[in-house]
């Protein structure tokens, strides 16, 4: 079957690969699903690993295939599995037991362990391709009727995962009523994790560079939170005017306003950063201002990365919401189908040239 590949560590490799299809019986114990890829989403992750910046093949292979953003339909599952069937909507988590602890109790997301298991960015194969398998335990259904949001429920699940780690965290004070929340970036989990925050009534403002009239602002104004262009206005301009954040989601790609966001924070507030940044670069910051303003504070600074199948689930209940709260507005982040595998080049073209495109997706198979 055709799967879309990259040879790990050099640049602009993209390309057509082949793979036997996977049986339902290639997992032990009759926990094997066998998916029919239907739609795979790509995002920034897919392009730095196209640019060498990361990203290992499995062993025993020169390439990787792509893609950890999955939908698709399942075709056949193993003796044991009881929550899929046949013919369900699912998508699949992305990172794998490492070996750590936390596989244990089903949190290979916050593996210890410095090498890291993702299917489609780090040693094991990714969805871009016609039929994958994998143990029940990572394979979540998606409802029939948010078929239309298809590939949105991985992003949806990091945004999810990122929210909650948060309100774990802020745990430590007690009690903790956030009221005004920013997001920075309104990329998918910027935008996703503006959805989230207004499901909980926070007063929400997402801000990115774009200036109005633009998709994302209709997006987030959709939702009711409030978009602010940086060109327009800076965020310490918007502070004086709103005062400091609760809460700040950082979902920009930028290291630069990671640590910007740092000199806004409201007291007892929380970071939470989302972004993977794979360049290498080297900013000043105003330390002993920030470090003197965090302790007084008692301010919180998070990493949240990837998701396990309880924040897909949770991820999905809220895209659910969603709907009937903000009908027909999620739907709007995904901008540009590619069809067809063999389309690769195309779809790395929107990836790499399209500012405007938010959410590219191949379509594997229609289903
Ligand atoms: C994916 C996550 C993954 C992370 C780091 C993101 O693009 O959505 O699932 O853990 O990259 O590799
Ligand atoms: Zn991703």
């Amino acid at each position: 079957m055709k799967a879309i590949a990259v040879r790990p560590g050099e640049a602009h490799s993209v390309h057509m690969a082949d793979l036997p299809i996977p049986s339902v019986d290639d997992v032990p114990d009759g926990r094997g699903v066998l998916v029919k890829v239907l739609k795979v989403g790509v995002d920034a992750t897919d392009r730095e690993i196209n640019d060498a910046l990361y990203g290992a093949a499995p062993p025993g292979f020169d390439f990787l295939v792509l893609g950890h953003e999955s939908f698709g339909v399942v075709e056949e599952v193993g003796t044991a599995v009881t929550h899929v069937r046949p013919g369900d909507y699912v998508t699949c988590t992305v990172r794998r037991p490492g070996g750590s602890i936390f596989d244990r109790i089903g949190r290979s997301d916050i593996t210890s362990e410095e090498t890291y298991y993702e299917r489609g960015i780090n040693l094991l194969h990714g969805y871009l391709t016609e039929y994958f398998v994998d143990d029940a335990e990572f394979i979540v259904r998606v409802p029939i009727g948010l078929k239309h949001l298809h590939v949105l429920a991985e992003p949806m699940s990091c945004a999810a995962k990122a929210v909650e780690q948060v309100f774990e965290a802020q745990k430590r004070l007690q009690v903790w009523e956030p009221k005004l929340a920013f997001v920075t970036g309104a990329g998918q989990i910027g935008l996703l994790a503006t959805l989230i925050l207004r499901l909980r009534g926070m007063e929400v403002y997402t801000i990115a560079r774009t200036e109005k009239p633009c998709l994302k602002a209709e997006i987030a104004e959709q939702y009711d939170a409030t978009y602010i262009s940086t060109r327009e206005t800076s965020l310490k301009e918007l502070v004086a005017q709103v005062g400091k954040p609760d809460l700040i989601v950082e979902a920009t790609g930028s290291s630069q306003v990671a640590f910007e966001a740092m000199e806004v924070l409201g007291h007892n507030g929380a970071i939470v950063w989302t972004s993977i940044t794979g360049g290498q670069r080297n900013i000043q910051i105003p330390a002993d201002n920030v470090n003197l303003n965090w302790v007084l504070g008692n301010k919180l600074l998070l990493g949240s990365v990837n998701a396990n199948y309880r924040h897909f689930e949770s991820g999905i209940a809220d895209l659910a919401l969603g709907e009937v709260t903000y009908p027909d507005a999620t739907q709007r982040i995904l901008t540009n189908p590619v069809d067809g595998l063999e389309n690769y080049a195309e779809m790395m073209r929107l990836l790499v040239e399209d500012q405007s495109a938010l959410k590219v997706f191949v379509n594997v198979a229609d289903g």
